[in-house]
């Protein structure tokens, strides 16, 4: 860590008066040198008249304009700038300024952004020995278990990348309260760090990288899942693409439903039991303490994405017309077949205590759930959870000692330690 001392180091001293007729000499050769090269070099094509930039103005007089009274005060697209009231505030199609944070109006996305900080942690501290050991050995894990390790970083090292990007390139700019952009901005960047973790799982194992980032595109369990969500952004994603009418707002909300409710609240959790699974069974550990670092910050997401879809719902209830049901209703059924499908294409045999059925029951009890949480009655009654695991998992703290390395004190600290 750089101190202020190498700081007063590295400031060079007053060169003595023959020193520095020397250094003047060296100066004068080198900048000798430099015309050579240059008159050396092919010369320029002058541009034609018309394309010659008018002379620009001195940079002291473009300066000294900024603080001309004439110049306005700072105005977001809608040209207000009044001091915001909580009433002026809303979800989608606000006209009040978003660069004020407060007074708040959206209390649980400001929590969640606390919630979200609170939890941070980083791929680098997670100790990833035993599972290069069991990965590279010959008899370390079964064909099967194999394919699972590889599909899930397959699907999930390209998908946190959609996710991403959905935030920031398309929903960012259309959601027009600063509290959810706040938890908006730090959920862009916990996708970065889950894109990471799994590029770390992926270089440490000594995976084939081009495979594996690649799988969306060839391989057609995990390709089917990335094109069905990247249609959702494809219309909102247009740079000319704006909020404001009935079909817009719809639009914007089938966006929020395909990827908090199913890419994050469906997609993800075949992925996640098996590699969590494999981690109750002590192998991949490292691995599998990653993805549980990820299904907690995953399972906070969906949450916000629920509670935004639900605050939209309420304050434009006109767009959750029968249309709008159908179509969302529709949607979690679709992914919900997509899921299954990934399910029974990385499962053609039982393993690690499950199978393909199982697996379609559990995301069968999501998609109940996902339909719930949005107001929509549940399509498949009586289902019933195979993995009741998986929801005590979600909640680390209750988990302190499930895996080998056990973790301590990161809620606070920002790092992990093992003892
Ligand atoms: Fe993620
Ligand atoms: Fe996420």
């Amino acid at each position: 860590m750089l101190s202020w001392d190498d700081y007063e180091e590295q400031i060079t001293p007053e060169p003595s008066a023959q020193a520095g007729e020397a250094i003047m000499a060296e100066a004068v050769k080198r900048q000798l040198d430099a015309q050579d090269q240059q008159a050396s070099m092919p010369q320029p094509v002058e541009p034609p008249p018309q394309q010659q930039a008018a002379p620009a103005e001195p940079a002291a007089t473009l300066a000294s304009a900024a603080l001309a009274p004439e110049v306005m005060p700072v105005q977001e697209d809608s040209g207000n700038t009044e001091r915001v009231t909580v009433d002026q505030k809303a979800m989608i199609n606000c006209r009040a300024d978003l660069n004020q944070l407060v007074p708040f109006k959206y209390e649980w996305a400001w929590q969640k952004y606390l919630d979200g900080c609170a939890n941070h942690w980083m791929p680098q501290e997670v100790n990833m020995t035993a599972d290069i050991a069991l990965w590279k050995s010959d008899d370390g894990l079964s064909d099967d278990e194999r394919t699972i390790v590889k599909r899930s970083l397959g699907f999930f090292s390209t998908a946190d990348s959609l996710v991403a990007n959905n935030l920031v390139l398309a929903i960012y700019r259309l959601i027009t309260n600063p509290e959810c952009r706040q938890y908006l901005l730090r959920q862009a960047f916990e996708e970065a760090i889950h894109t990471h973790a799994y590029q770390y799982c992926i270089e440490s194992l000594g995976m084939d990288e081009g495979e594996i980032f690649n799988m969306y595109h060839e391989v057609p369990a995990v390709a089917r899942k990335a094109s069905w969500a990247l249609k959702y952004t494809k219309e909102i994603n247009e740079p000319g693409f704006t909020t404001g009418t009935l079909e817009t707002d719809k639009t914007l909300l089938k966006n929020l439903i395909a990827y908090y409710c199913v890419l994050e609240g469906v997609f993800f959790y075949c992925g996640f039991t098996q590699i969590l699974s494999m981690g109750r069974r002590n192998k991949m550990t490292g691995t599998s303490e990653q993805f549980q670092y990820i299904l907690r910050d995953e399972s906070m997401h969906v949450n916000f994405g629920i509670d935004v879809i639900n605050q939209i719902k309420l304050e434009n209830p006109q767009l959750w017309d029968d249309e709008m049901q159908e179509a969302a209703r529709g949607m979690i059924l679709e992914g919900t077949t997509l899921e299954v499908a990934y399910a029974r294409d990385t499962m053609p045999r039982g393993v690690l205590g499950m199978n393909a059925n199982m697996m379609e029951e559990y995301l069968q009890f999501i998609a109940n759930r996902r339909l719930a949480q949005i107001g929509l009655s549940e399509q498949f009654p009586g289902v019933k959870n195979p993995f009741p695991w998986m929801s005590e998992i979600m909640d680390l703290k209750k988990e302190k000692n499930f895996f080998e390395t056990r973790v301590t004190d990161y809620q606070t600290g920002g790092a992990l330690s093992w003892d």
